[in-house]
């Protein structure tokens, strides 16, 4: 795998501080709350197992699975693949994303999530690509904003590959074709 990647981002220290410092903010944002972790398969799997160990208070957790990439290219339209398994009402549901680029994954989800009528609803994302916004959406949370390259590594792949490099690199071009 390594020969593949350009450059790497964020170590492996980096990404736990960083993982370390959201849940610090999120318990003191949650205290006294029903909080509930929903996170998007597959790509937040990793992000989202880190930082409920960094989060100091008792909070729920579900998975959801929505797909609107293929390849390096987002294809625009965004499907439910694995739905909660829970009901919403009553609980402060923070949705636990991997990375935030055209937003329209989150756009929809959002819209999904809002009708079941939560508490309240944010979102944590570990990464944010603003320039590649096409949905206004915004993220309550935000690790580190990132540039508009292709990254891999830590529960973010390409055609399924990488998620299980422990740091965050950018992919060489020639890898996919680019
Ligand atoms: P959006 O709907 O365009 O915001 O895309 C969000 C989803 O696309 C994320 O949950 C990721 O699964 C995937 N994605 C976006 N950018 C990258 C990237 O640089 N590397 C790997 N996956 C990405
Ligand atoms: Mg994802």
């Amino acid at each position: 795998m390594k020969q593949d990647i350009d450059q790497i981002l964020f170590s492996e220290q980096e990404l736990a501080h960083t993982v370390q410092y959201l849940g610090k903010q999120i318990s003191a944002d949650y205290e006294g709350k029903n909080l509930l972790l929903v996170s998007v398969l597959k790509g937040a799997v990793v992000f989202m197992t880190d930082l409920m160990r960094a989060i100091t208070i008792p909070c729920a957790i579900d998975f959801m699975a929505v797909s609107s990439y293929s390849g390096t290219k987002s294809r625009g339209e965004v499907q439910i693949l694995k739905d909660l398994g829970m009901p919403l009402e009553g609980y402060d549901v923070l949705i636990v994303e991997d990375i935030l680029d055209s937003g329209r994954t989150l756009h929809y989800l959002m819209g999904v999530l809002e009708q079941r009528r939560p508490k309240s609803i944010r979102i944590c994302t570990l990464f944010d690509k603003p320039e590649a916004r096409v949905e206004p959406v915004q993220a309550d949370y935000v690790g580190m904003i990132v540039p508009n390259a292709f990254i891999v590594g830590y529960g973010l792949d390409y055609n399924e590959k990488y998620r299980n490099l422990p740091y965050i690199g950018i992919l060489k071009p020639e890898v996919y074709g680019g």
